[in-house]
């Protein structure tokens, strides 16, 4: 272990206490329920490592809202206050075996494979993705074209963003992480070739990386404003 010297030495991350640098990475793994609730198996799952002595876990990826940004069939969401209270389980097996944990929020945008609320997708412009979907994730054959993004659609993803956040620091995370990777919607909007927008959030960089910029303000807003004794978001734990 001489070669990983600080692998099991404290850090500090933000305002969390972390016992070690291991960390769980996000992973999708499309075990809630249908309804995109948290689970027992969930609980199981997420505890293990924690047990394990992983010091922080990153949650998979759970969509924000109950509109456009779920991606897969079975995956959780954090969309509203019943599917919220169903992480709690997660999060309080997780901090009882010395773990901290945070909740990976995640925009599906032309990604969908499976959509509970809507028949369609948005994205940053009418960009077919490439590749097939994938049946185990609820979808079949190629990838719909999504449908460019408005500015009030544009104004509901940051909210919903924002709100998700809030959601996750009442019931207890430690914090959230926002998925800008992997070619999700806020990808998406930071990708030339698939970004063809000549309004403020197409061309320049500076312009495609605005949404995932508004998102974090909204988040860090959100999060500021919400008061809860129960959670360490804003505070050293
Ligand atoms: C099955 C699977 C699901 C994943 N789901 C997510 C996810 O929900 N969110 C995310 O940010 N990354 C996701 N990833 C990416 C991983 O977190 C990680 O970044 C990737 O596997 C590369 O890790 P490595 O460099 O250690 O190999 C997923 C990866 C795999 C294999």
């Amino acid at each position: 272990m001489q070669s990983y010297a600080h692998l099991f030495a404290p850090y500090r991350l933000g305002p969390l206490s972390l016992p070690n640098r291991i960390a769980l990475a996000p992973m999708t793994r499309t075990s809630a329920e249908p309804s995109g609730l948290a689970n027992d198996r969930m609980v199981r799952y997420y505890t293990r490592f924690a047990e394990g002595g992983f010091g922080l876990l990153i949650t998979e990826g759970a969509y924000p809202d109950l509109a456009h940004s779920q991606a897969y069939e079975n995956q959780p969401g954090i969309a509203d206050e019943e599917q919220a209270a169903s992480w709690r389980p997660v999060v309080e097996a997780v901090h009882r075996a010395g773990g901290r944990i945070i909740c990976q929020l995640m925009h599906a945008g032309a990604l969908v494979q499976y959509n509970r609320f809507v028949r369609e997708a948005i994205a940053p412009s009418a960009v077919k993705p490439k590749g097939r979907q994938l049946e185990e994730h609820g979808g079949s054959g190629e990838f719909a074209v999504p449908r460019e993004m408005t500015r009030e659609e544009i104004d509901a993803v940051i909210s919903g963003f924002a709100a998700a956040a809030r959601r996750a620091k009442q019931v207890g995370f430690d914090g959230v992480e926002v998925h800008a990777a992997n070619g999700y919607l806020l990808d998406q909007f930071l990708s030339e070739g698939i970004n063809l927008r000549t309004d403020e959030y197409g061309g320049p960089a500076a312009n495609r990386v605005r949404l995932t910029v508004q998102v974090l303000e909204a988040i860090r807003h959100a999060a500021d404003r919400t008061s809860s004794s129960a959670c360490a978001f804003p505070r050293a734990r």
